[in-house]
């Protein structure tokens, strides 16, 4: 399933092309930096603000949006999922050749109905599986992030292999999917477990033994501070492979309890919000919430910033610093 060794690949695909990365945030420099190195010609599309001047201390030259997708062949949409719709249709559409490529990074605009490319440009989906920095730094060492990869139409999909060739992911591998399967996937996988699910989880924990008298930080210490460490035992055992590194008691423990917190009710949620997802509503929700000036998102921020468990964080990191160097 995922497609290792770059024999498949034809660099040519992407060298003769003149791709512009519109935006020069996590994604956005990681992507110019890498298609600089790799020798193809790009070119930064920015606003004026801290993208544009990153761009211009990295060596860039960067256009405004407009200019940028006048110049270029391909389209790099490295913007946010909730205003790249906007942008699209403002400054990219009405100046971008109709036999070009605009290359997503998430499907998330396609599915959603907010990009919408023009007959004879094809959409190439490149969604790598890790952060900006990760991007950039793997190439670096001559490694790579592993890439989702997936094109409309599918006759395109050697051209979403250059292009993950150019950025470096190739070297890693490359797993074919659909813009929906890799938004749905994407979206639910961040909700119900790696950001929404864990974070809860944590949490409810947490409060759960200070309420019975348990002090914060020995609390934090054991159910927020060492999920690092269990993480990286199932990325890189698996969730078989983590059991047998803990100890029996641990193992025995999480057989008995693990399904009772995680329980039908849980389950239950989590099919519900894989409807929301599918049926598009969720997405609804986002861009209305983004459209009102994300009031509701922000609110949330700066109450979970505020909760009695973040000064217990901070003060447990201040004294008992994480065994392990801090991700970039
Ligand atoms: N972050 C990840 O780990 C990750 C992983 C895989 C895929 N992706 C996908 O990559 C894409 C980009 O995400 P990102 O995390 O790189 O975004 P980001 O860090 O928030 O960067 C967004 C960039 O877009 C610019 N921008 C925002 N609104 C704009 C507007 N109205 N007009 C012009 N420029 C605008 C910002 O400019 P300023 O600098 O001026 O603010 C910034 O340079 C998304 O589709 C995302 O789903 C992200």
């Amino acid at each position: 399933m995922i497609e290792r060794g770059e024999d498949r690949i034809d660099p040519a695909l992407v060298l003769g092309r003149r791709i512009a990365v519109m935006g020069y945030g996590n994604q956005g420099r990681a992507h110019s930096l890498n298609l600089r190195d790799q020798g193809v010609d790009v070119r930064v599309g920015a606003r004026a603000g801290a993208g544009w001047d990153k761009a211009e201390s990295d060596g860039f030259r960067p256009l405004g949006i407009s200019e940028a997708a006048q110049w270029a062949d391909w389209v790099v949409l490295a913007l946010p999922d909730e205003s790249v719709g906007e942008v699209y249709r403002r400054e990219i559409a009405p100046f971008h050749s109709s036999s070009g490529a605009l290359v997503f990074l998430h499907g998330f605009a396609l599915v959603y109905g907010q990009v919408v490319p023009p007959e004879g440009v094809a959409a190439l989906l490149v969604s790598p599986c890790g952060p900006g920095t990760a991007v950039r730094t793997e190439f670096e060492a001559s490694r790579g992030v592993t890439a989702l990869i997936a094109a409309e139409p599918v006759s395109a999909l050697d051209s979403a292999r250059a292009y993950s060739w150019a950025v470096g992911c190739s070297r890693a591998g490359l797993v074919a999917t659909t813009f929906r399967e890799e938004t749905e996937c994407d979206l639910f996988g961040e909700q119900a477990v790696l950001c929404g699910g864990l974070a809860e989880l944590a949490r409810a924990a947490w409060e759960t033994l200070v309420e019975q008298g348990i002090r914060p930080e020995v609390a934090y210490l054991e159910c927020v501070q060492q999920v690092r460490l269990l993480a990286d035992l199932i990325a890189f055992h698996g969730i078989a492979g983590m059991f047998e590194r803990i100890s029996d008691t641990a193992e025995w423990g999480a057989y008995q309890t693990g399904p009772r917190v995680v329980g039908s009710e849980s389950r239950a949620a989590m099919k519900e919000a894989l409807a929301r997802i599918k049926s598009g509503e969720f997405a609804r929700e986002w861009l209305a919430e983004a459209g009102a000036g994300k009031p509701r998102l922000l609110a949330n921020r700066a109450a979970l910033a505020a909760a009695p468990i973040e000064a217990t964080g901070a003060s447990v990191r201040d004294s008992a610093p994480t065994p392990y160097p801090p991700p970039p």
